[in-house]
């Protein structure tokens, strides 16, 4: 049997897609505490950097279903002290029904999958968040409905959150409108790939026009601390604000997967008003999330 994993949201077909994001919407409205599809089974997560969301909400889902979740990091595991990720693959798999990875190259996840017997989780690399993307679309389907022909728009770094929603666009049908600085604009294969429902504007203001949907992330992501500095510099004209929810539709919503700094890729104005649903967007990283290891790991 193939096992399945999921490292990019690519991974899922359309259907596959749209049955999760509704399970997922189910099971937040549907909490039941005898629902414990996953008793016994373990998930191993391994952070190589912090979290606050991605961990406790894969800790908790598998709480309610009857599971339990170990958290690793390299620091107290030998993969700190350089035992080959396909070692620590197969012998992590042979222990637990699922593995979840923080990774910072991208090859780590999938270096880890093609050696592992049970299914694989992308955490966030520095490439991709999938995750995130369930919980985005799930928000905006409960709020909105279908995302098939809406317009969305993302102003910041064409970083991991970025392609991700490259990736959704693609799978979900919608048109994703992206302006980041010179520089700073999503890998090439990844827009090329994508095809005509990305596209590259070259301000933010004229990304944001008649969105449905506007997302932004640091400027700075994990691991670019030390950029931090040039970073406010190259993203001063790129900060989601007033002006810019102006240019999107009256009933525009606006996304962003936290940690957020007020004052540099989002305006306390923004973030904290009446468009913003970030904390919804949050807190269905647990709903998605627990549709997304049902779906993994329950037999169909
Ligand atoms: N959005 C997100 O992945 O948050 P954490 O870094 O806190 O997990
Ligand atoms: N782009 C950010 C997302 C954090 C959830 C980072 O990689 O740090």
């Amino acid at each position: 049997m193939n096992t399945r994993h999921f490292i990019s949201l690519l991974d899922l077909s359309r259907d596959e897609l749209h049955q999760l994001i509704a399970r997922a919407i189910y099971l937040k409205n549907h909490r039941d505490p005898d629902y414990q599809p996953l008793k016994g089974q373990v998930l191993a997560m391994i952070f190589e950097k912090s979290s606050t969301r991605t961990r406790i909400s894969f800790e908790a889902g598998m709480a309610h279903f009857g599971g339990s979740a170990l958290f690793l990091s390299p620091r107290d595991t030998q993969l700190g002290r350089g035992e080959p990720i396909e070692d620590s693959a197969r012998v992590i798999s042979r222990m637990v029904d699922c593995i979840m990875l923080r990774t910072h190259s991208h090859e780590t996840v999938t270096k880890f999958a093609e050696h592992s017997r049970v299914p694989v989780i992308n955490g966030l690399t520095d490439e991709q968040h999938p995750c995130q993307l369930l919980a985005d679309m799930q928000t905006y389907f409960e709020l909105r409905g279908d995302i098939k022909g809406k317009t969305v728009t993302w102003i910041g770094d064409g970083n991991n959150m970025c392609h991700s929603y490259i990736h959704a666009a693609t799978v979900l049908d919608f048109d994703l409108h992206i302006a980041s600085p010179q520089g700073y604009q999503p890998d090439k294969a990844i827009v090329a790939a994508a095809g005509p429902r990305v596209k590259l504007f070259d301000t933010a203001l004229a990304a944001a026009k008649n969105a449905d949907l506007c997302v932004t992330d640091v400027w700075a992501s994990m691991g670019q601390e030390q950029e931090q500095k040039q970073r406010e510099r190259d993203f001063k004209n790129y900060q989601v604000n007033k002006a810019i929810m102006n240019e999107a539709h009256d009933d525009a919503l606006f996304m962003h997967c936290l940690p957020a700094h007020r004052g540099e890729e989002v305006s306390a104005e923004v973030i904290d008003g009446p468009q913003s649903v970030v904390f919804q967007e949050a807190e269905n990283r647990l709903h998605a999330q627990k549709a997304l290891l049902e779906f993994l790991l329950c037999k169909h």
